[in-house]
């Protein structure tokens, strides 16, 4: 929450940590501010937690309804650590009224007035409530919002009518107390009832929602759901400190089957069990982190949400979240009117379109192009045919681990004749000599051109000229790497990694060792030169940062691995795909290089290979990229 809301929590959080004040006794003083304890219903326990003496201090920012400070609040006094393991960082309420509001407008008609959150006897339900940001703001549009506005009889919820719609789950108890505080303090502030104490309770529940979706259904009734929103906890499964223990793994196993992977974030699991709980109609609306995008763990949470649900918009969010993750919201409808194109809004408040993306593109494997729209990353739309499959399909794609890296440079050598001399473009024609395989690292491969003998590298913490092993050191079996290495020794292109544009050179006579991290791409149904073709196309790079954008490592540049290369579409269209692989075909020995005249030609000739439909976007914001030559 930002000043001078966010000045001022700081502040009372500190005072109020100063004089020893425990967090639950600090939310209670300030959910009565201004107000006798007798005005909060009996369901709403914060009088037990009154520790009372700085009530009075409290001078709380005009213009901020108190139900907003009181989740901030909390979150500000609970230790770090407490914080972090149970994944805590409360939504702010402008960013909540948003997500809602977008997820209201996702909905279909059916029966359902104009405008309304809800239809009539339907409940809406947040299944980790924290101090219920999200409960609050779908209260606020139920009053906003007429359920039959063409009944003149009709009239929007009374807030203690909202309360009544409201569903909420957390592990917290305490968080839960909270929640109830700020609804009570939301529905007295909203003025729309006059019984003060008699206020509806609402439905909040201690339970954990993914393992006890007993509890859930308890509390949901035998209303139907047709809202599920929220900001589920991020436990990324990698982190130690939010790793699940054994047996709650297993339990989720055995909940969530085949879709719950080792490193599956928490966080889409939600999504997941969401989707069993919404009501035909019903739309689903929870943040996400970042990685859930593209992560392997959940392509298959993805592949089922695709499945059950359509995916009808996805908000991309801008940053400034408590989490200090990037963040992003999909919003689902269970069997709503077939989607073709995803609305992808943005802004801190999910208030603006940023972009649309073919629906179609949600059934590939990542979903990095939602984030990609939101970033101004050119869109691949509508190919005008269909992809002939996956370049994994037809090279095979694999790196050294680090045992090799120093298996190598157990062998390095300088390449005789190339030993005190200076490393620079005169000795271009000076070769690999016979008997010898050159090591090349990440730094010396540019857009079809190896640089090996023509600039210097380093390797092992020292600088080299141009080394090499010697052929004749790999025929010991004993030795480690050597098998390796002699595997290496076949035609290939070797792929750089971190860098801005895919950068792939070729090595025609396999007479290459690329040097971890390097990627070397063996052709296995194509030649080399059509390999070398899609890697260069800008399509490959716009697909390689699409999916990375959808991890939240977009601004980091390319950062290839063997999947993502293999993951690469193979070109539509086959005849400038064969035009551009027989400008590359001459050019494919180590050294002998691609001018940049035919890499333009090249990468013209692969934009109209991928069919897509602009290519003069994609060819401008690759030129951004990798500046006009593309060879950075
Ligand atoms: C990121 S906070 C968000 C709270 C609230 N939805 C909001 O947006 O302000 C996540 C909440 O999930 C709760 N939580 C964590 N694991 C849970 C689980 N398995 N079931 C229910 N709640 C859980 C935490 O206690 C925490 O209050």
């Amino acid at each position: 929450m930002s000043d001078p809301a966010g000045r001022w929590l700081a502040r009372t959080a500190s005072d109020f940590r100063a004089d020893g004040v425990a967090p639950l006794a600090a939310v209670a003083t300030l959910a009565l501010h201004g107000r006798a304890p007798s005005d909060l219903p009996g369901w709403c326990d914060v009088v037990d937690h009154l520790s009372g003496g700085s009530a009075s201090a409290l001078d709380p920012p005009a213009g901020v309804p108190i139900c907003d400070l009181l989740g901030p609040l909390y979150e500000l006094m609970l230790a770090d650590a407490a914080r972090r393991a149970a994944g805590v960082h409360f939504t702010r309420p402008a960013l909540a009224s948003g997500l809602v509001a977008l997820a209201v407008g996702a909905r279909p008609a059916g029966g359902r007035a104009e405008g309304a959150a809800l239809v009539e006897g339907e409940v809406a339900l947040d299944p980790a409530c924290g101090a219920g940001a999200f409960l609050v703001a779908v209260g606020r549009l139920l009053v906003a919002n007429p359920t039959k506005p063409s009944d003149p009889a009709a009239h929007p919820p009374t807030a203690n009518e909202a309360l009544s719609r409201l569903v909420g789950a957390d592990l917290d108890a305490d968080a839960l107390v909270v929640a109830r505080a700020a609804l009570a303090r939301w529905a007295l502030d909203e003025g729309g009832h006059r019984v003060g104490v008699a206020l509806n309770e609402p439905a909040l529940t201690c339970c954990d929602s993914l393992t006890q979706p007993e509890e859930l259904v308890a509390s949901v009734g035998d209303h139907a759901v047709g809202l599920i929103v929220g900001n589920p906890p991020f436990l990324a499964q990698l982190r130690a400190g939010t790793r699940h223990d054994a047996e709650r793994r297993a339990s989720l196993a055995s909940r969530f089957g085949a879709a719950v992977g080792a490193y599956t974030d928490t966080a889409a699991l939600f999504l997941l069990a969401a989707t069993e709980l919404i009501s035909v109609g019903g739309a689903v609306c929870l943040v996400q982190p970042r990685s859930v995008l593209a992560a392997r763990d959940a392509r298959a949470v993805r592949a089922e949400l695709v499945r059950r649900t359509e995916v009808c918009a996805a908000w991309v969010g801008d940053g400034g979240f408590g989490a200090s993750v990037e963040v992003w919201a999909p919003v689902l409808i269970r069997r709503g009117a077939r989607v073709t194109e995803v609305r992808v809004v943005g802004g801190a408040e999910a208030e603006h379109e940023v972009g649309r993306v073919p629906a179609d593109v949600l059934r590939q494997d990542s979903w990095g192009a939602l984030v990609a729209t939101a970033e101004g990353l050119p869109a691949l739309r509508s190919p005008t045919g269909r992809s002939a499959g996956r370049l994994g399909e037809v090279a095979r794609f694999s790196a050294g681990f680090r045992d090799e890296y120093y298996a190598m440079l157990e062998l390095a050598k300088e390449a005789p004749g190339f030993d005190g001399a200076a490393p620079d473009e005169q000795m271009a024609d000076r070769a690999l000599p016979a008997g010898y395989a050159a090591l090349v690292s990440s730094g010396l491969i540019d857009p079809g051109v190896c640089r090996w003998g023509r600039k210097p590298m380093r390797f092992g913490k020292r600088p080299w000229r141009a080394p090499v092993v010697a052929l004749a050191a790999l025929d010991d079996p004993d030795h480690p790497g050597a098998t390796w290495a002699r595997r290496q020794l076949v035609p290939k292109v070797l792929v750089a990694s971190q860098t801005r544009v895919i950068e792939a050179a070729p090595d025609g006579q396999g007479r290459a060792i690329g040097l971890t991290p390097v990627i070397s791409g063996v052709p296995d149904g194509i030649d080399l030169a059509h390999l070398l073709a899609v890697l260069c196309s800008p399509v490959s790079t716009l697909a390689v940062v699409s999916a990375m954008a959808g991890s939240g490592l977009g601004r980091a540049g390319v950062r290839v691995s063997t999947s993502v290369l293999a993951d690469l579409e193979l070109p539509v269209h086959r005849a400038p795909w064969d035009e551009a692989a027989a400008l590359l075909a001459g050019r494919c020995s180590l050294g002998s290089g691609v001018d940049p005249s035919t890499m333009q030609a090249v990468r013209d000739l692969m934009l109209s290979a991928s069919g897509i439909d602009d290519g003069n976007e994609v060819r401008a914001w690759f030129e951004t990229l990798a500046g006009p030559s593309g060879t950075n």
